[in-house]
């Protein structure tokens, strides 16, 4: 059984595979109806225990563009609320004949737990502080394809990307330092100490705490948000304080040079870390990470249910 916990589980190997899928599904989104019957009578159940408006959209839009089934488990209103437990919720839907889980959750490792109750395959869609696989897929096509490169293990080569904020409670940091370096970019964190996670020493990355000094010799600009709901200590003394050393302002992004995309991974704290419309600078790539997200999830649920090349149509 296939499942995509992480990215460090994919490996290399698999980062690439999916990167030459998902350029076949940007095709098959660009038709007049992007559709194909690829995963036709297959059942995917979303399960998202915490909030999420991007990807919880992307992965149903991605399945149904597969022509799956999609089910949406809402939390709020099931037998959670009852007491039932993760093991009989998973394994009550699972009874229900369903080919993969697409799981959000507050606890780190939980995809790992759900894929020893049940047969269908489970895709991690974000679980604690720890890994958030497809949206460093998306981010890493988005990179690869808005410089006009191609899938391999080397195609982030020569790239220096800073990843720039509060890297301790954020997944997508984690998942993405190690889908970035994979491929061969070379990535600096941009943080307060207080905002590094403990063992970064041992992160294939370099540390700075000064964005004025990185900002002008970097090729990617991956701003993150501040994941105040995850705070329970005063790691930030003062919002404002942190916005005025490494939010992205007017007079900072000045220091940005015209072909450094700007990337952020949603929703954005708006005059935090990111005070500068994003939309005024050139190197924007923000909304396009969102519609990325849809192919790139849809060469996920592809790979992970075993489609065949054939029934997604797409022309190579
Ligand atoms: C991210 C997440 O939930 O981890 N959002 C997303 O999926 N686009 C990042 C975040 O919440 O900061």
């Amino acid at each position: 059984m296939k499942h995509l916990r992480s990215i460090e589980e994919l490996g290399v190997e698999g980062i690439v595979r999916i990167l030459s899928l998902s350029e076949h599904m940007a095709q098959v989104n660009q038709r007049p109806v992007p559709k194909v019957p690829a995963l036709i009578g297959r059942t995917v159940v979303s399960l998202f225990f915490e909030d999420s408006t991007r990807t919880r959209i992307s992965f149903e839009t991605a399945a149904k563009r597969l022509s799956a089934d999609t089910m949406t488990f809402s939390v709020s209103t099931s037998s959670v609320n009852k007491g039932e437990s993760l093991r009989d919720t998973i394994e009550t839907v699972s009874a229900m004949g369903v080919a993969a889980f697409v799981v959000r959750h507050k606890t780190s490792g939980i995809p790992w737990q759900l894929s020893q109750w049940t047969d269908a395959c489970i895709i991690n869609a974000g679980d604690g502080w720890h890994q958030h696989p497809t949206q460093a897929l998306l981010d890493t096509y988005t990179v690869m394809s808005t410089l006009g490169r191609t899938p391999s293990a080397t195609c982030l080569a020569g790239l220096r990307i800073a990843i720039v904020g509060d890297v301790r409670h954020s997944r997508v940091a984690r998942s993405n330092v190690q889908a970035f370096t994979a491929l061969g970019a070379q990535v600096v964190l941009v943080a307060p100490r207080t905002l590094l996670p403990p063992g970064v020493e041992d992160w294939p990355v370099e540390i700075s705490s000064s964005l004025d000094e990185v900002i002008g010799d970097v090729d990617v600009l991956y701003m993150l948000r501040m994941q105040r709901e995850r705070m329970n200590e005063a790691l930030v003394p003062h919002l404002g304080e942190y916005s005025q050393r490494f939010g992205l302002d007017e007079r900072r992004a000045t220091l940005l040079r015209d072909t450094t995309l700007v990337m952020h991974p949603g929703p954005m704290n708006r005059g935090v870390e990111m005070v500068v419309d994003p939309a005024t600078l050139p190197g924007n790539v923000i909304t396009r990470q969102v519609a990325n997200g849809v192919s790139v999830r849809m060469a996920v649920l592809f790979d992970v249910l075993g489609g065949s090349e054939v029934t997604t149509g797409a022309q190579t």
